[in-house]
């Protein structure tokens, strides 16, 4: 029997709203199973940072010398002449992060150790910008140890985690090779992060004096875009080590001690929108993209830069509900204060990554 034409009308909206819904739903599908993941990722995960958060005591022009390790509850390395510094990160396509590191760290390290391939983890042939550029870093020449890892498309069954784990495979070898030259007296400091992880100069000096241990993870200030979005103090990957046979290029947890407040860690400080899309593509976690095609529009881009959200639309990894919402309501800093120093004394080369300066080159 035919529905009178009276009730078919009211319930025409519901329909409607129906429709409406449904095509919302399958439009943000990959979105929305996100969401809803990482919403609850409190409830069910927790974090696997390290727990003991060892104080971190520093001011401007403070010696590192024995009273300052008594602060920290270690003591002055009797063989302290004997320590070389390697700095070892594997580069993807940040040079101006690599020029702020190499400045910041240039009078801590004996050697900066780059490894490079032509690919992303996830194959996509990429450019070699240290090889390209090393011109640019002429004044460093002699501390630079550099390694070219020829990239590859996955084989089947491959994941980007594969060819991250052989790439950090062939800076374990670099380090080993490299110390294949020091006397046998010498005890190597090896310094393990991302390019965008940046210890500070006096953290490194005082991991040099003073006897910490085997290993250390460091703790970092967390930016996203410049140094005017500040995520709070999250970022514990990074970690020093002193190096022997069993020791391994890491970026994973290695002890439970790490030493609050030991740098700067800023993800996608990238000076233009391209660059901003190679990321975006060749990131480990590049299943984040899903299948919305508009996450790598340029305009999309540069306002999500200027407003502090998150660039793949998503919610925050965050482990607790405090940490969440107040990632999600992030206040551009107005402080500058305690930067790398040579940040602020080329500001205007670097302004981008400064606050205020939101806008990128496209
Ligand atoms: C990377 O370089 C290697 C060796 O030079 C070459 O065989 C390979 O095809 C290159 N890979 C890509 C993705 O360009
Ligand atoms: C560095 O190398 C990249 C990749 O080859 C190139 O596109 C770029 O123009 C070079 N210069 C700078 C300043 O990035």
């Amino acid at each position: 029997m035919l529905m009178p034409i009276r009730r078919l009308l009211t319930f025409l909206p519901i329909f409607l709203l129906l429709i409406v819904t449904l095509f919302y739903v399958f439009q943000n599908q990959y979105q929305l199973r996100n969401a809803i993941s990482y919403a609850s990722r409190p409830l069910w995960d927790h974090s696997e940072a390290p727990q003991n958060v060892l104080p971190h005591f520093y001011s401007e022009g403070i010696e590192m010398d024995a009273h300052t390790c008594i602060l920290h509850g270690w003591t002055k390395r009797a063989d302290e002449p004997n320590v070389k510094v390697l700095d070892a990160v594997l580069m993807s396509t940040e040079l101006d992060l690599l020029e702020i590191r190499l400045n910041e760290l240039d009078s801590v390290v004996d050697y900066f150790l780059i490894v490079e391939s032509n690919a992303t983890f996830t194959g996509l042939p990429k450019d070699t910008y240290f090889r390209n550029n090393r011109s640019r870093f002429a004044k460093f020449e002699d501390k630079i140890v550099y390694q070219f890892f020829p990239g590859y498309s996955l084989a089947k069954g491959e994941s980007a985690w594969d060819v991250e784990a052989r790439t950090r495979g062939a800076m374990s070898s670099l380090i080993s090779q490299k110390m294949l030259q020091f006397p046998s007296s010498t005890k190597s400091l090896v310094i393990m992060s991302d390019m965008d992880e940046i210890p500070s100069r006096h953290t490194v000096q005082l991991l040099k004096t003073c006897d910490f241990g085997e290993a250390i993870h460091l703790q970092l200030r967390n930016f996203l875009y410049s140094f005017e979005w500040f995520l709070g103090f999250g970022s514990w990957r990074a970690s020093a080590r002193i190096w022997d046979d069993k020791s391994y290029y890491r970026h994973s947890k290695s002890t439970d001690r790490i030493l609050a407040d030991a740098g700067w860690h800023c993800s996608y400080c990238f000076r233009t929108i391209p660059e901003y899309i190679v990321k975006m593509k060749g990131f480990s976690h590049a299943d984040r993209i899903g299948g919305r095609i508009n996450l790598l529009d340029p305009g999309y881009i540069q306002a999500t830069i200027c407003k502090g959200r998150d660039i793949f639309n998503m919610l925050p990894e965050a482990y607790s509900y405090v940490d969440l919402f107040s990632q999600l309501n992030l206040e551009p800093l107005k402080t500058a204060v305690g930067l790398p120093r040579y940040l602020l004394e080329n500001s205007e080369n670097f302004r981008f990554l400064l606050p205020g300066g939101c806008l990128r080159q496209t």
